[in-house]
This record gives structure tokens, C-alpha cells and sequence, in this order.
């Protein structure tokens, strides 16, 4: 088992990741302080991974709620329910809140925790590689709301992060590679030398290999746990690079319609659309934005538009989004395979330029 801290003084907390973790009780049940375990999974989850968990918080007195799948359960309504449920139950300040799933359970448990009588404990136990190498790092909870994605949060860091490998047998190859476009973008935004080994081994985690896992994995929860260390309420910008290929991707997921690409599929697709604009630029080599684009390739992450996406959408869509300050824009791009730059210094037109490649018009 790989062990480290996501260091945040007072609010440091461990990340275990290995394979078989669930149903190892040790390392759960030490972050545990009281006897009231509320879990909260979903109709998928739950049945693949419940009991294992269960079993490891013997005797602990455990309430379950397991909700409906998918994005749309990310709302306030479930929000509403799950309180119901702990305060139904009357689960007192003594109780700590189990994320046992992906990232929508995690935002959802996460913010649930932060609230519930003013803030409970939380652990969280990522079942996705979304969730595993991204979601339950860095303590962004939260829930949508009808006007915006992500809108309605808090900041709340858990006690520990357990990613057990297992789990991601039972991933679709979907949701497998979804992940694995936000592995990459760690090797693009900040380390080359993890990029490099992700072009050696890409194969490797498509087909699942376990060490491969552990290192992608490993890896990438330490890139994110240094930049949350560093950045963690997104002050300074370091934390906002990790967003490379966000803004393009939100807007491809806004003009397609939530639901046709998954987030990990759009921000690929997003993350090149950011190598070419830096490359019209001048500012990313030629070579650096075609690694890019093969490593996304061979990872079988979409890399061009429906042609029924507009490059006027797209741009409408971009406007609205969260990084745009006093009017202007601002986009993650690259210097360098490794080198990430936040900057609203760019001409309008080269962005409508990128676009365009994109989408034929
Ligand atoms: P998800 O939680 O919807 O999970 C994807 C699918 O996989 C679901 O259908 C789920 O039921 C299923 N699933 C989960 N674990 C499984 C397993 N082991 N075996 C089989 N199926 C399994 O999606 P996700 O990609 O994990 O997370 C996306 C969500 O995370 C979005 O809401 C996004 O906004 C959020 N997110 C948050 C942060 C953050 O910092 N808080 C970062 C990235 C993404
Ligand atoms: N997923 C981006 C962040 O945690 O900041």
C-alpha cells in the first residue's frame, strides 16, 4: 500500500491507495472517532462494494442511502434528502460521512458533511478513476444548480482518501478512459517526466495493468495533493491550472447537450483545442502539441467535434464561464509539455481561429 498526506497543517490528512483497501478494516476504521458511520453510494455502486465496506467498520453502527446514478442526482433535492435521512435517523456531530463511490457521490457526501450540523467527518473512498485520481483529492464538494455546474459548494477537506484499485475492474472502459484524460493533464500542466511515462505505458492502463494503475494513480494524487498544499481555496492561480482544457470542455459539453460526452471526454478534446491555440500562439512547439495529441489518441479520447457544433456556440459558451474576470477571458495554455500558464493575454482572434479548426465553421 502507497500512503502520503496531502499537507494542509491542521487539516492534513493521508491518502492510501492499493489494491484490496475496502476490506482491509485498519486502515478505514483509525479515522474514525465515533461509533455512527453514515455511507452514501448509488444504485451501482452500492451492490459491488457496500458489504466489503460494511464489514470492515464492524461493530460500528453504519446507515446506508445508496441514490439513482448520473449527474442529475448532483442537486439540491438529493441534498435535501440526504439530511433527511441523518437527521430521520438522528445521527449526532459523532457521525462521519463515507463517500463510497465517484465523483458525484463525493461532491455529494462532501458538501453534505461540511453542512450537517455545521461539519461532520468525511472519508472518502473513490471508486472511479475520475474520482481516484482527481474528485476526492483536494476537498471541492458541492452540487449543481438549474443556472450552473458545481455552483452550490464548500471547500471541506476529508480525514483520509482510500483508493482501492480493485474497483476500477468493474469500471466500463468509458469511464476508464475518461479518467485517464485527467491523468494526462497532470503530465501536460505540470510534470513532463510523468507525461513521458504516460506515452510509454498508456497501453498499459488501458488494459488495466495494476502496477500501471498504481503508478498513474500514485503519481497523479501526489501532483494534485502539491498544488492543493499550495493553492487550496484557488487564490494564488496554482490551483487553477488544474482546469487545463475545462473551459473549452465545459463549453463542448454545454453546446452538445450534458449527458453525450463525458466531462473526462470533453476535457480532452479540450486539452488539445488548448496545445493548438498555444501553438498558434507561438508559444507550445509544433512536436510538444502533436505528443499531445497522440498521447490523447492512443488513450481513445474523442479529438474532433460533431459537426453540428458551432465555433460562434462554442465561444458564446466560453464567455460565460467561471474565469472570466472584469470582462476578459482567461484560459489555461501551455509553454511547454509540463509548463501550464493561466492568462487572458491573447487576441480574441486566435481563440476564434482554434474554434474554428475544431469545428469546420
Ligand atoms: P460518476 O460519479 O457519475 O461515476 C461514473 C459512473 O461510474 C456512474 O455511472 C457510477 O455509477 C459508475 N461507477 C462508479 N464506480 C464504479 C465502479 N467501481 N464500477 C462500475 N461502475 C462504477 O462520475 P465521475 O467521473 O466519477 O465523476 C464526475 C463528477 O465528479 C462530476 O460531477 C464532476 O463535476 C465531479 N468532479 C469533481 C471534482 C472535485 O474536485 N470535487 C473534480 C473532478 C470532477
Ligand atoms: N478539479 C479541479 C480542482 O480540484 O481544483
Amino acid at each position: 500500500m502507497i500512503q502520503f498526506e496531502v499537507q494542509l497543517g491542521t487539516r492534513a490528512y493521508p491518502i492510501y491507495i492499493g489494491a484490496g483497501l475496502l476490506g482491509e478494516p485498519r486502515t478505514l476504521k483509525q479515522h474514525i472517532r465515533g461509533n455512527h458511520v453514515f455511507i452514501l453510494s448509488n444504485e451501482r455502486v452500492a451492490p459491488l462494494y457496500l458489504e466489503s465496506v460494511c464489514r470492515a467498520l464492524e461493530p460500528k453502527h453504519i446507515l446506508h442511502l445508496a441514490l439513482a446514478e448520473g449527474e442529475d442526482t448532483k442537486s439540491l433535492q438529493t441534498l435535501e434528502q440526504v439530511y433527511t435521512c441523518l437527521l430521520e435517523n438522528r445521527c449526532g456531530r459523532d457521525t462521519t460521512v463515507v463517500a463510497l463511490g465517484g465523483g458525484v457521490i463525493g461532491d455529494i457526501a462532501g458538501f453534505a458533511a461540511a453542512t450537517y450540523l455545521r461539519g461532520v467527518d468525511f472519508i472518502q473512498i473513490p471508486t472511479t478513476l475520475v474520482a481516484q485520481v482527481d474528485s476526492s483529492v483536494g476537498g471541492k464538494t458541492g452540487v449543481n444548480h438549474a443556472l450552473g455546474k458545481n455552483m452550490i459548494g464548500a471547500f471541506y477537506q476529508p480525514q483520509c482518501v482510500i483508493a482501492d484499485l480493485e474497483c476500477l475492474h468493474t469500471l466500463p472502459d468509458r469511464e476508464l478512459r475518461a479518467g485517464l484524460a485527467e491523468i494526462i493533464k497532470y503530465g501536460l500542466i505540470r510534470d513532463a517526466e510523468f507525461f513521458a511515462w504516460l506515452e510509454d505505458n498508456v497501453e498499459r492502463l488501458l488494459a488495466r495493468d495494476v502496477d500501471a494503475l498504481t503508478h498513474a494513480v500514485h503519481r497523479s494524487c501526489r501532483n494534485k495533493a502539491e498544488v492543493v498544499a499550495e493553492d487550496e481555496l484557488e487564490i494564488s492561480g496554482a490551483r487553477a491550472m488544474l482546469n487545463l482544457g475545462h473551459t473549452f470542455g465545459h463549453a463542448i459539453e454545454t453546446g452538445l447537450g450534458y449527458g453525450q460526452w463525458l466531462h473526462g471526454e470533453a476535457v480532452a478534446c479540450g486539452m488539445l483545442m488548448a496545445a493548438r491555440m498555444s501553438t498558434r500562439l507561438g508559444w507550445l512547439s509544433e512536436e510538444a502539441c502533436e505528443r499531445t495529441r497522440a498521447l490523447l489518441q492512443r488513450a481513445q479520447l474523442p479529438l474532433t467535434l460533431p459537426e453540428t457544433l458551432q465555433a460562434e456556440t462554442l465561444l458564446e459558451h466560453m464567455a460565460r464561464d467561471k474565469k472570466v474576470r472584469a470582462g476578459q477571458l482567461h484560459l489555461v495554455l501551455l509553454k511547454d509539455i509540463g509548463q501550464a500558464v493561466l492568462t487572458g493575454e491573447f487576441p480574441a482572434s486566435t481563440l476564434k481561429d482554434t474554434l474554428q479548426e475544431f469545428c469546420g465553421s
